[in-house]
């Protein structure tokens, strides 16, 4: 539940309309009174359904609390107006192109949206902040939603925490670390209260077709082969979206503007285990098509693929009190079954963005 102080009333957040933005929105109108503004793009991994689908649970009062905002936050004067109309007390600044082998085949837009939004962002929002009323000002808070990928590559020992050093080696991770330096100097040069939070790899409904669990749901269910990238052997530290939107909420309330909190909740999986777990829920659910790790296919492997990340969430664990909440396998088991049982969203979201399960991020 989030117990935000009576003069923060109102909250911006960027890229609601993505994977993590949703489960942060459709938390908001359920456990706040907030007035939430959302602006994204509307890119292809967009898709509003869920919350307008909360909206329409919740009711008139749901629907008068939200308000969207079709800009690039890359066009500083639509972002200017966004900022105007919203006049918010808290920003979540989500709004990112999000897919490694996208940033692969396509890097330019991650530099546009990615560092140009985020530095367009610091100028609104350090022009909006100073003109608060000093209540307003002292309670303002922005959350820069950043990611493990920009610590670089672990190798079968180590994690990573809040001090480990930047060493990005994709276009998207050195895209988001360039914005994590952008909002720091913004901190540290004009006092604008930012935090920064990197967590590991989310997984969850509603996220878009093309990253891993998905596509392995996809492809199995549709008795298509399910592409692992090298050996499998790459390991990923998986977060439930859930228990990661409880983790901003933390941050909100009780985060030290300044600081950066690492996010995760210690499950690592190689590839080859994740997507065998994967195989073993369709096994269970679809028993006619048993057992679908025969459609396992090992194919060339991404260029430049990062071996691991692992996420040690000692310092959010203890100065905010946060720890993940969910049953791994529980939660994995479910979002097997909700994309089972979701194929005509599936369809639509493919379909809006001429997405049709290509492999991505091989034509450099
Ligand atoms: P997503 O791709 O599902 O959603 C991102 C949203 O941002 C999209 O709706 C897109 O249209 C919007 N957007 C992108 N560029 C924009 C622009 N210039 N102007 C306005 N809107 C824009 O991604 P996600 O998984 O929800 O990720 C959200 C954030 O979390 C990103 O910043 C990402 O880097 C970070 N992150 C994600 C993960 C993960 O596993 N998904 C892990 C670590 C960090
Ligand atoms: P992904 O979901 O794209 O997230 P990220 O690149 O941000 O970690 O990929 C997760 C892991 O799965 C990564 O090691 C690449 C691998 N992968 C495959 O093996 N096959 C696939 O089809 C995809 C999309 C990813």
């Amino acid at each position: 539940m989030l117990i935000f102080p009576e003069s923060r009333k109102k909250i911006l957040v960027t890229g609601g309309a993505g994977f993590i933005g949703g489960a942060f929105i459709r938390n908001l109108l359920m456990t706040t009174q907030m007035k939430i503004y959302c602006i994204d793009k509307m890119g292809y991994a967009s898709d509003l359904t869920s919350v307008t689908k909360t909206i329409s649970l919740l009711g008139d009062k749901a629907k008068d609390r939200f308000t969207f905002i079709n800009s690039n936050i890359a066009d500083k004067i639509a972002l200017e107006k966004a900022i105007d109309i919203s006049d918010p007390d808290i920003v979540v600044h989500l709004a990112a192109e999000s897919h490694v082998d996208r940033s692969i085949s396509n890097p330019s837009i991650f530099v546009e949206s990615n560092i140009i939004g985020t530095f367009n962002l610091l100028q609104s929002l350090l022009n909006h902040w100073e003109n608060l009323t000093k209540e307003r000002k002292n309670n303002f808070r922005i959350i820069h939603i950043s990611t493990d990928e920009v610590f670089g590559s672990l190798g079968e020992s180590g994690y990573f925490v809040e001090t480990s050093s930047y060493d990005p080696r994709s276009p998207y991770s050195a895209s988001k670390a360039s914005a994590d330096h952008l909002v720091k100097a913004w901190f540290h040069t004009y006092n604008l209260p930012i935090i920064v939070s990197n967590c590991s790899n989310n997984f969850g409904p509603w996220q878009f077709p093309e990253k891993l669990i998905p596509t392995a749901v996809i492809k199995a269910s549709t008795n298509k082969n399910i592409p692992i990238y090298g050996d499998g052997r790459n390991i990923r530290d998986w977060l439930f979206v859930e228990d990661h939107v409880d983790a901003l909420q933390a941050i909100i309330n009780k985060g030290k503007i300044g600081e950066s909190y690492c996010i995760g909740s210690q499950n690592e999986k190689s590839n080859k285990q994740i997507v065998q777990l994967i195989c073993k829920v369709l096994d269970k659910q679809r028993p006619d098509l048993a057992p679908h790790s025969k459609l396992i296919k090992y194919v060339s492997d991404r260029p430049g693929h990062d071996h691991r990340y692992a996420i040690k969430p000692l310092k959010i664990s203890r100065e905010l009190s946060w720890k993940s909440k969910s049953n791994f396998q529980e939660c994995l088991e479910n979002t097997v079954i909700w994309y089972l049982n979701n194929s005509t969203w599936i369809e639509t979201v493919m379909q809006k963005s001429n997405y049709k399960g290509e492999r991505l991020g091989l034509n450099v």
